[in-house]
C-alpha cells in the first residue's frame, strides 16, 4: 500500500525525473515519454512507485521492439506467466510474448485470469501495429468503477463472493501448461496454497475445480476496494458463493460503471502498457483491420 502523493510532491517528482509524464485520463493512469533515457535505464523504484499510485502506465516514444518489451517486463517481474489459451501466436523465441486473441470483436472489461487463483498481478501489452481505425485496448480503473456501481449491486458484491468453475475439466495433457506441472503431488501441494479452492480428479486424471473470491476485492497497492473480476466476460462459469444466480441488473450496472471510467488507449507502434491486474480491468474496441498486432504478457511483480 502507498500513500497517494500530494500536489507539491507530485510536481517535484515530475520536474526532477529524466522522463516526461502526463495523465492518461482524468482519473487514473500515467503516460511516461522518452526524454533522454532509453527504456532499459528507466529507474526501477521510481517507475514502480508511479505504477502503484496510478494503476496503468503507458511507455511511449521509446521505439520499443518486441525484445525491448520482454526485457522491460523481465526487469519488473519475478515470474512470467504463460497464457492458458494455446491458440495464440508467439512473436518471441522463448514463446513468452504472445499476440492477443486473434478475433476482432469488442471485449468487455475483465481482469486477466481473475476466474482462477493463478490470477496474475501484472498485465502488459505491446503494440506492434495499431489497427488502421478502431481496435483500441481499453482500461478501466476498478476503484473508480466500484464507486459508480448502483448501491444495490455494490451491496450484493460486498456481501456475496463469486464462485468460478471452468465449463470442462482440465485434462492431464493441459495441466502442465496451466499449472506448471502435471504431477499429482505437486499439483496438490500447489492447490493447498490457494484459499477457497476445491478440486477433484476423476479416474482418468481430469481435474475439476471451483474457486470462490470477491468480485470487489481490496486492491493490492492502494487501500480501496476495486471492481476487478471477469464477470462481464470470460469462458468460465460464475454464480454467487451460495449457488444463487447473479441477477441480470448486476450485469447492466457493472457495464454502466465500467463504461463511465473507460479509457481508450490510442495505440502507436512501439507503445507498451503496464496494468495493475488486481485493480484495473482491460478490454478492447472492435475493429476490422486484419493486420492489427498487439502482444501481451502476464507476470508477477518484483516490487
Ligand atoms: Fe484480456
Amino acid at each position: 500500500m502507498i500513500e497517494s502523493q500530494g500536489p507539491s510532491q507530485r510536481r517535484n517528482l515530475m520536474t526532477t525525473t529524466p522522463f516526461k509524464t502526463s495523465p492518461l485520463s482524468d482519473h487514473h493512469g500515467l503516460v511516461i515519454e522518452s526524454a533522454d533515457l532509453p527504456l532499459a535505464e528507466l529507474p526501477h523504484s521510481e517507475i514502480a512507485d508511479l505504477f502503484k499510485q496510478h494503476g496503468t502506465l503507458m511507455f511511449r516514444g521509446f521505439g520499443a521492439t518486441a525484445d525491448d518489451f520482454r526485457e522491460l517486463v523481465q526487469r519488473f517481474s519475478s515470474k512470467l506467466f504463460f497464457h492458458q489459451n494455446p491458440n495464440r501466436e508467439t512473436i518471441s523465441d522463448d514463446g513468452a510474448v504472445l499476440l492477443v486473441d486473434a478475433h476482432r470483436n469488442p471485449i468487455p472489461a475483465h481482469s486477466e485470469m481473475s476466474y482462477c487463483p493463478l490470477h496474475p498481478d501484472l498485465q502488459w501489452f505491446y503494440c506492434v501495429r495499431p489497427a488502421d481505425e478502431d481496435g483500441e485496448t481499453t482500461v478501466y480503473d476498478g476503484v473508480e468503477a466500484y464507486k459508480r456501481l448502483a448501491k444495490e449491486t455494490r451491496d450484493l458484491f460486498d456481501k456475496l463472493r463469486l464462485t468460478w468453475r471452468l465449463p470442462f475439466p482440465t485434462a492431464p495433457e493441459h495441466q502442465e501448461r496451466v499449472f506448471g506441472t502435471a504431477d499429482r503431488a505437486e499439483l496438490e501441494a500447489l492447490f493447498a496454497t490457494f484459499d477457497d479452492f476445491e478440486y477433484d480428479f476423476d479416474d482418468a486424471g481430469n481435474l475439476d475445480w471451483k474457486w470462490t473470491v470477491s468480485a470487489v476485492p481490496q486492491a493490492r497497492y492502494v487501500d480501496a476496494p476495486t471492481l476487478c473480476n471477469s464477470y462481464l466476460g470470460s469462458g468460465a462459469i460464475v454464480s454467487f458463493e451460495d449457488g444463487s444466480t447473479i441477477p441480470q441488473h448486476c450485469r447492466w450496472d457493472a457495464l454502466d460503471a465500467t463504461e463511465e471510467v473507460r479509457v481508450d488507449l490510442q495505440w502507436e507502434a512501439g507503445d507498451i502498457v503496464m496494468i495493475d491486474n488486481k485493480r484495473v480491468m482491460h478490454g478492447r474496441r472492435g475493429f476490422e483491420d486484419p493486420d492489427r498486432k498487439v502482444a501481451a504478457m502476464l507476470s508477477t511483480p518484483n516490487f
